[in-house]
């Protein structure tokens, strides 16, 4: 696949098209043995090398990471006052197109899934996919069997749920929409409120043992589940 030099080196780190172009207009950028001249020159990354300042681009299409947000923290890119989800990417990990998929409520924890690929975030969160979210909830009081038949049911007018009554006044809750506020909303129609809420999985992403604050790219298995899971072939 031939793209332009300025466009690919943009999509591999935090630069903008035009930081890009002053990149190439200082020499700082090769392509195989050559020094790059030209920002719309097309290459083949896959068959020639690029490197910037001597170091070699590693081409990935796209990228995908999984963060464990603290509460606090907003899930956004970028906002003028309070902490962003971007905030915890390490630098080399920016890229211009990075969007989350599925936002968490600033007071609400756990896994919050950024991708370049604007289709794979689309489908992750559109209902027709079906991709299954799941919340773990501490309550101001336990449900029972009355709760969980509502939800199966569907409550506040939203679709069928799976609710699972944990020790306590805890549950999980397993949803396949992902509308504003949704899972609050849900036990608030039952009468309960949460208290803490915490994403633990997104299809077939797991939270796992990633730190709050944490953040990691996706394994190429990860990959593979999560394209075949909304009925996409894997892009890299
Ligand atoms: N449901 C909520 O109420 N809040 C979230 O952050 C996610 C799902």
């Amino acid at each position: 696949m031939r793209i332009r030099l300025d466009r690919l080196i943009a999509s591999q780190g935090p630069w903008s098209r035009k930081e890009v172009k002053k990149l190439i207009k200082a020499g700082r950028v090769r392509v195989g043995d050559r020094l790059a001249r030209r920002p719309e020159e097309k290459v083949d990354p896959e068959a020639e090398p690029v490197f910037l300042d001597g170091e070699p681009l590693f081409y990935r299409r796209h990228l995908h990471l999984l963060l464990h947000k603290p509460p606090g923290v907003l899930s956004a890119t970028r906002d003028r006052e309070e902490a962003v989800a971007l905030d915890l990417v390490p630098e080399a990990l920016w890229r211009r197109e990075l969007g989350i998929a599925g936002r968490l409520d600033k007071d609400a924890e756990g896994l919050l899934f950024l991708t370049t690929d604007g289709e794979l975030a689309h489908r992750l969160t559109h209902p027709r996919w079906k991709v299954g979210k799941v919340y773990e909830v501490d309550l101001d009081a336990p449900v029972g069997e009355a709760e969980v038949r509502a939800f199966a049911q569907g409550v506040a007018g939203f679709r069928p749920a799976r609710l699972e009554p944990l020790p306590g006044a805890r549950a999980r809750v397993t949803i396949e929409e992902g509308k504003h506020h949704q899972v609050k909303r849900m036990f608030r129609a039952v009468g309960r409120e949460v208290k803490r809420l915490v994403r633990t999985r997104l299809g077939p992403l797991e939270l796992g043992p990633l730190a709050p604050g944490e953040v990691r790219e996706l394994t190429p298995e990860e990959i593979d589940e999560l394209y075949r899971a909304v009925g996409l072939e894997e892009a890299d």
